[in-house]
């Protein structure tokens, strides 16, 4: 048994920033799947949303969130998030964070950049590695911590909560069961307040731009423990993910577009001005929906972004890391386009929070992409997710330290592994778990209909009575967690789309093909029946 005050699943910026603050007030256990870097966090290449330039201003922020989140985003966690955006990004500075920068005749200032469906330029980046850095130095303040054990290869089973512990009364989470990878034992860890943060559940799909730890765990074990999870039917998709067999994941930012890079099919022909006046800028759900409808019209498995009329010098500057990794994949970026297909990239749902990060949950608390606060309703304008992590994990921090409740004292019982035996055939798991992802994308992908929503239900439900048996039967290993999360994920996503009968933002349903004003400021709200 581990006895803590503040118990962190996750280490990616929201996980890594709370950590931060809390670690002023009492012990934090910071339990991550993998190694302590391997976030979403850590791959994420535009940047942070905020206004830090004269040229802007909370409103026109405001405006272009609202505008993206397509009637469903909550006015006031959209002001509030903006407004505490400039204070967090003077902070991460604070901690070591190193902005890219460029000369004005005024002097140095932070280089801002664009984005898709942002009316001003307001991306502040690290070139094009911003969370790469953003986590260089958090964990580099981190290191600094004596308050704070990070625990690496430490994979959360589920969360402990009065409820499943028989315990009338309200329900309040007191800690997790954690499967220690290395030894191959579940460790109990006891906590007064909790903090989710473990980030999407981009590998639900078969192609997603997420690195493989984004199996939706916090959602999973959230659902399980009966916090209530919302509008898990708007999977935002990027348009731009590298096609090339040897590349996995590979993002290719938005910022690529907003410094000029256009759409075109295979024979060199611009297409977007077809599907938005705003072109290959045009909002993320557009773009890839444009995508989609030209690569199923020609045949063809991707599409091109091209930006070979920018001078090679700016593009290497601008985009070091892209121009590296494609080079290394044969593909030069300054003299030919780029092969992309859109991918999943971003869970606009999740677990049911206030802008502090309070689940219905006692002690449970959620932040960043795990969490739904209202900020992306339907569409999540690109570059709002680090901040919306960093200003909730802060506002999450202020909650808890200025809370006066007292957490409930109780015993917890140590994991129980009952009979179970080593796992017999691990293809079961190879299998379910390729079955899924490809479902996933085959049915309740860019483009729905109810037909394909069923379908998908029906074999969704066989998948998870099998791996339910199966968690029962065998020692728990993280393959064996991860295919259990991503069922219970795809679950949650295929009931929410049919529960929605319109168009609205990222879900596109052939069947209902506009919004209903009916389902405006309607979320889609599921939770476990007891
Ligand atoms: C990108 O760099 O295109 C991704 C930024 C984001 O998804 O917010």
């Amino acid at each position: 048994m581990k006895h803590f005050d503040y118990l962190v699943l996750g280490s990616g910026i929201a996980g890594l920033s709370f950590a931060l603050k809390a670690a002023a007030h009492g012990r934090v256990a910071i339990v991550t799947k993998k190694n302590r870097a391997e976030s979403n966090t850590n791959y994420a290449q535009g940047g942070i949303a905020a206004v830090t330039s004269k040229e802007d201003s909370f409103e026109m922020h405001v405006r272009d969130t609202l505008e993206a989140g397509a009637g469903l985003c909550r006015e006031e966690v959209v002001r509030t998030i903006v407004q505490d955006g400039p204070a967090r990004i003077a902070e991460l500075i604070e901690f070591g964070m190193k902005f890219t920068e460029r000369e004005t005749v005024a002097g140095r200032e932070l280089d801002l950049t664009k984005e898709g469906g942002h009316s001003k330029r307001r991306i502040l980046h690290a070139k094009d590695v911003t969370g790469r850095e953003i986590e260089r130095a958090l964990l580099a303040a981190i290191a600094a911590q004596p308050n704070i054990q990070i625990f690496e290869n430490y994979f959360t089973i589920d969360l402990i909560t009065t409820q499943k512990l028989g315990l009338v009364g309200p329900n309040h989470c007191v800690g997790a069961y954690v499967l220690d990878k290395k030894a191959g034992q579940v460790r109990t860890f006891s906590a007064k307040s909790v903090l989710l943060a473990t980030g999407g559940c981009g590998k639900v799909y078969l192609y997603t731009t997420n690195p493989d730890i984004a199996t939706g765990d916090g959602v999973a074990m959230a659902y399980r423990a009966g916090a209530p999870i919302a509008n898990m039917e708007f999977v935002q998709f990027h348009p731009t993910c590298l096609y090339h067999p040897k590349a996995k994941s590979f993002l290719i930012t938005e910022a690529l577009r907003g410094e000029g890079a256009v759409l075109k099919t295979m024979d060199g022909a611009e297409f977007m001005e077809k599907y938005h006046p705003l072109k290959s800028l045009a909002p993320r759900d557009v773009v890839a929906r444009a995508i989609d409808s030209e690569m199923k019209r020609s045949g063809a498995d991707h599409v091109l972004l091209d930006i070979t009329h920018k001078p090679a010098r700016f593009i290497i500057d601008h985009f070091p890391n892209i121009h590296a990794t494609c080079l290394r994949h044969g593909i030069d970026i300054t003299v030919e386009p780029i092969p992309v297909v859109p991918a999943a990239h971003y869970q606009c749902g999740g677990v049911v929070t206030t802008v502090d990060g309070e689940t219905e949950i006692a002690g449970l608390y959620a932040v960043g992409e795990v969490a739904c606060t209202g900020l992306h309703g339907a569409n999540r304008l690109a570059s709002n997710s680090l901040l919306e992590a960093l200003v909730c994990a802060h506002r999450a921090a202020e909650k808890i330290l200025n809370s006066k409740t007292e957490p409930t004292a109780v015993e917890i019982p140590a994991w129980q592994s009952g009979h179970a035996t080593n796992p017999d055939e691990l293809v079961v798991i190879s299998h379910n778990w390729d079955e899924l992802r490809r479902l996933m994308w085959d049915y309740v992908g860019i483009v729905r209909t109810n037909k394909r929503l069923q379908r998908a239900r029906t074999r969704i439900a066989m998948l998870q009575e099998e791996i339910r048996q199966y968690y029962w039967d065998f020692v728990v290993t993280s393959d064996l967690l991860e295919l259990r999360n991503i069922a219970t994920v795809a679950g949650l996503i295929v009931d929410c789309a049919l529960e929605r009968p319109e168009s609205r933002g990222l879900h596109y349903n052939l069947d209902y093909p506009t919004p209903d004003p009916q389902w405006a400021q309607r979320d889609t709200v599921v939770r476990r029946s007891s």
